[in-house]
C-alpha cells in the first residue's frame, strides 16, 4: 500500500461533523459533501515532495475548484492548471500571482485575451487555427505569451488501461505531430508567441506507476525528435495528469512512491534531464483532491420492486454523477442510526444485494448496482468515500431542482 495515500480513516472529518451537527435533531435529511482539509494537505505536501526538482507539479482545477479546496493545496503546488476563464479568475482569486497554465479545447479570442490580460504563464495551444489566432491577437495587442503546443501522438502500440484515452486515438484533443512543420513555420514569423514545448495528456485513471514511467520515457523520446524542427535548445515537457485512483480496490491504489523513484533515476540517467534542458510538469487533479472528500447522504426509502432490492438516499447523481458517468460502483461505508420516529417499521434490507439510487427520476440514477449489505435501514446514512474530485465539480446541480448538498471543510 502506498503510504501517500491517507487510507486509515478517510471518513472521519464526515463523521465528526455528522456527530456534531446542531439540526441533527431536528429530522432535516442529511446529504453534504464533507472534506477534510487537513489530509488533502498533508498529500498534496507529500506527492509533491515527492518529485525530482526537475519535476513541477501544476493542480488541475476541473477536479474540484472550490475555493478552500484550492486555498488548501496552493502553498504545496507550482501552480494550477485551468481550462476556461472562469477557472482562470477563480485562480486569480486565490492568488495575483499564482502560476496559471491555461489548456483545453476550443479557446475563444475572448478567453485568450483574458487570460493573456491576466498573466497567464501559458497556453497550451490545442490547434493550428487556434494557434494561428493567437499569434493574430498578440500582433495586434503587442503582448508577450508563453505556449506549449498540445500533441495528440500516435501510438506504436496500445496505450496503458485507462479508463479514459485523450490522446493516441482519434478525439478532440491536441493536434497531430503532422501539424507540427507548420505550427513551426507560423511560430517562425510570430514576435510575440514564445514557443517553449509540448504538452501531452494522453491518459487518464493511469494505475500503474511502471506503465506511467515507460509512457513518459516515450514521451521524452518524442518531444526530443521534435526539438530541432522547432530549434529548441531546451524544452518543458508537461506529461499531463492521469494518475488514477483506485475505486474498485481500496488497497491497490496508484504507487506514488514507485512512480516518483522511478522519475529519480530517469533524472540520473537522461540527457535532457541531466544537462537541465528539459523541464517536466505535470497536472493532476483526481490524484491530488479525490481522497479528502466523502459524499454524506441518508437513506429515505428502502424497497422491493421486480425482485431488486433499491436503496433510495437523499441527493443522487445531480450531486456526485461521477459512478454514473464512470459506470461504476461507488465505494461506501454505512453509518447505522438508532433513532426512528415513527410509529410503524423501519424499511430493511438485510443480507442481500441491494442497487442505490438517489431522487431523479431516470433509472441512470444510480450510486452502486448489485451490492451486497449485511444490512441497510431507512435512517441510516451512507458515506461514500473518495468523492473529492470530479464529485460535484462535474455533476448537473439543478436537474430536478432539489436542493444542493451542504458543502462543508473541516
Ligand atoms: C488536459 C488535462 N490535464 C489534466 C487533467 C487532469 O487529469 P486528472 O484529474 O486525471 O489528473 C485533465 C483531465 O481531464 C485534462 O484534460
Amino acid at each position: 500500500m502506498n503510504e501517500l495515500v491517507l487510507t486509515e480513516d478517510w471518513t472521519r472529518a464526515a463523521k465528526s461533523w455528522i456527530q456534531g451537527y446542531e439540526k441533527r435533531d431536528t429530522g432535516e435529511l442529511l446529504c453534504a459533501f464533507v472534506y477534510d482539509l487537513e489530509s488533502l494537505r498533508k498529500h498534496a505536501r507529500d506527492v509533491v515532495q515527492a518529485l525530482p526538482d526537475y519535476c513541477r507539479m501544476y493542480y488541475a482545477m476541473k477536479a474540484n475548484s472550490e475555493e478552500p479546496i484550492l486555498n488548501t493545496i496552493y502553498p504545496y503546488v507550482t501552480g494550477f492548471e485551468t481550462a476556461s476563464i472562469g477557472e482562470i479568475r477563480k485562480a486569480r482569486a486565490v492568488s495575483a500571482d499564482v502560476p496559471i497554465i491555461f489548456g483545453g479545447p476550443g479557446k475563444t479570442d475572448e478567453e485568450l485575451r483574458e487570460a493573456v490580460l491576466l498573466n497567464v504563464e501559458r497556453i497550451h495551444v490545442e490547434s493550428l487555427h487556434e494557434l494561428r489566432r493567437l499569434i493574430h491577437l498578440t500582433e495586434r495587442s503587442g503582448t508577450e505569451v508563453t505556449v506549449l503546443l498540445r500533441v495528440n501522438i500516435s501510438m506504436d502500440r496500445d496505450l496503458p488501461e485507462a479508463t479514459l484515452q485523450m490522446g493516441g486515438r482519434p478525439t478532440q484533443f491536441g493536434m497531430e505531430a503532422g501539424s507540427l512543420n507548420e505550427a513551426a513555420r507560423l511560430l517562425k514569423g510570430a514576435r510575440y508567441v514564445r514557443m517553449a514545448g509540448f504538452h501531452l495528456h494522453t491518459v487518464s485513471n493511469q494505475m500503474d506507476a511502471d506503465e506511467h514511467l515507460a509512457l513518459i520515457d516515450r514521451y521524452i523520446n518524442t518531444v526530443e525528435s521534435w526539438m530541432p524542427m522547432f530549434k529548441l535548445d531546451r524544452l518543458i515537457l508537461n506529461a499531463g495528469g492521469g494518475i488514477g485512483v483506485n475505486y474498485a480496490d481500496l488497497d491497490k491504489q496508484f504507487d506514488w512512491q514507485r512512480f516518483t523513484e522511478g522519475l529519480h533515476q530517469l533524472g540520473q540517467s537522461n540527457q535532457l534531464i541531466t544537462s537541465g534542458r528539459l523541464v517536466m510538469n505535470f497536472e493532476c487533479g483526481r490524484y491530488l483532491a479525490a481522497f479528502c472528500g466523502t459524499y454524506v447522504t441518508e437513506v429515505i426509502d428502502v424497497k422491493h420492486n421486480h425482485g431488486k432490492t433499491y436503496v433510495i438516499v437523499r441527493g443522487g447523481t445531480q450531486h456526485f454523477r461521477l459512478p454514473v458517468s464512470w459506470k461504476h460502483n461507488h465505494p461506501f461505508e454505512i453509518l447505522e442510526q438508532d433513532r426512528w420516529d415513527y410509529p410503524f417499521p423501519r424499511p430493511t434490507a438485510a443480507d442481500a444485494p441491494v442497487t442505490v439510487v438517489g431522487q431523479l427520476c431516470t433509472p441512470k440514477d444510480v450510486f452502486a448496482d448489485h451490492v451486497h449489505l449485511p444490512k441497510v435501514r431507512s435512517g441510516d446514512l451512507l458515506l461514500f468515500i473518495l468523492a473529492g474530485a470530479y464529485g460535484w465539480a462535474i455533476s448537473h446541480h439543478d436537474f430536478l431542482s432539489h436542493p444542493h448538498p451542504q458543502l462543508v471543510y473541516i
